[in-house]
């Protein structure tokens, strides 16, 4: 029989080695290939990010110039994938269609049953791009708009605001969403992460490695914390409540709030501190504070009350409810984010790898139990 290791949810427990990201969650501290991320989130863009996420270094000029004219290009969609996209049921999620839709692209993707480094390096490109463009597309469907072609001419940011609005972003909006996407790119062994390593160890593919990150992302512990912040605050607003007795009540009711705690953190999660700033300013700039005021309330509360700090999700709702994007969308926009620090996973999981595999300390009936037959069972 096996031992028990660590805590309950694995926490604690130590289940790679990864040059990738490191956390320091008692300093508060978070950085991509050694980099700390307040440093990248004031100076990268995520095209850079996803750079040195994937190559262990910072692009020259050169490499960057060369890197993102081949995410531009990546930017295209068998015609079968928008087909099956104008065809699932509009009330589908909009997770659950990225989780579906990023399955499908395995059919088309020459490279699907090649797992060496190179065709992994392309299959991300595609990824990134692709990603961007499900969740641009299905929103305008679901919402009987035409499809927005992308403009090759903009950033990874930009293109998508675009193809989601039929609209030349601002260059705030543009900046707001390339540093959210920077912030949300990379964090270590998170649940989706761990997920995708699991899967790729198996030597499966880069997509069912990819589909099953997204499905754990989609949940309220997980990524899907952001849309639960909006919608607490929606439901604050519609009963015209104050926001710390709202969530007074909540917590009484022994209730989590979505956007606060974390497994790592013991501290700020260094993004929600970027997050914060980038909300207010929007706030500011749009003549719409209200968000941003009714967040500030809660999390003083949360701070002083239960000592529980503000986490990435919590300042990402009210950032992305200024630029007007739509609840059910944080979340995928948290996975068009996410799917550099993702793929920088599988391939390094996949350049060095040993099937992932753990065990469990039982808990069931003894051994050797006998078996009763069926004659004989009360
Ligand atoms: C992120 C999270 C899953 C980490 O969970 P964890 O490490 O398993 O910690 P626990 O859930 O065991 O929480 C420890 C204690 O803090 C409390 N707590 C943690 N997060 C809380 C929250 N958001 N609201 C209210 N109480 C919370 C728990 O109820 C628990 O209290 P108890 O010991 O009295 O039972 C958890 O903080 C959470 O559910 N947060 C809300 C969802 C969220 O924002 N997720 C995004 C994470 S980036």
């Amino acid at each position: 029989m096996s031992t028990a290791v660590g805590g309950k949810g694995l926490e604690g427990v130590v289940a790679t080695n990864s040059g990738i990201c490191w956390i320091d969650g008692e300093a508060g501290v978070l950085s991509y290939r050694g980099i700390d991320i307040h440093e990248l989130a004031e100076h990268s863009t995520f095209e850079e990010t996803t750079y040195l996420l994937w190559n262990g270094i910072l692009p020259n000029r050169l490499a960057l110039r060369e890197f993102t004219a081949q995410l531009t290009l990546a930017r295209s969609l068998d015609q079968r994938i928008i087909d099956m996209l104008r065809n699932v049921p509009s009330t589908a999620a909009p997770m659950e269609v990225l989780r579906t839709a990023v399955s499908a692209l395995s059919f088309y993707d020459a490279d699907e049953k090649d797992n060496s480094h190179d065709a992994n390096v392309r299959k991300s490109y595609n990824l990134v791009a692709q990603i961007a463009m499900i969740v641009a597309i299905y929103d305008r469907l679901r919402k009987g708009k035409k499809i927005v072609p992308p403009d090759f001419s903009l950033n990874h940011a930009a293109n998508f605001l675009w193809m989601l609005n039929e609209k030349k972003p601002s260059p705030t909006a543009v900046k707001t969403m390339d540093m959210a996407l920077v912030l949300h790119a990379e964090h270590e062994l998170n649940a989706s992460t761990f997920a995708a390593r699991v899967i790729a160890a198996t030597l499966s593919d880069m997509h069912s490695a990819i589909a099953g990150a997204i499905g754990a992302l989609k949940g309220p512990l997980h990524g899907g914390a952001n849309e639960g912040v909006m919608r607490m605050l929606y439901a604050i607003d519609k009963a015209g409540a104050n926001p710390v007795e709202y969530v007074k009540g909540m917590m009484d009711a022994r209730q989590k709030i979505s956007g606060f705690g974390h497994r790592v953190y013991k501290t700020e999660d260094p993004r929600a501190t970027h997050l914060r700033r980038m909300s207010e300013q929007l706030g500011k700039d749009a003549g719409q504070t209200k968000w941003y005021e009714m967040s500030r309330a809660i999390e003083l509360y949360i701070n002083a009350d239960k000592k529980l700090n503000a986490n990435v999700d919590f300042y990402s709702a009210s950032t992305y409810a200024t630029l007007g994007i739509d609840v059910d969308l944080y979340t995928p926009i948290f996975a068009l984010s996410r799917i550099a620090g993702w793929t920088a996973h599988v391939i390094e999981q996949l350049d060095d790898n040993r099937l992932i595999r753990p065990r469990a300390t039982y808990t069931g009936p003894e051994y050797p139990s006998p078996y009763v037959s069926i004659d004989a069972r009360p």
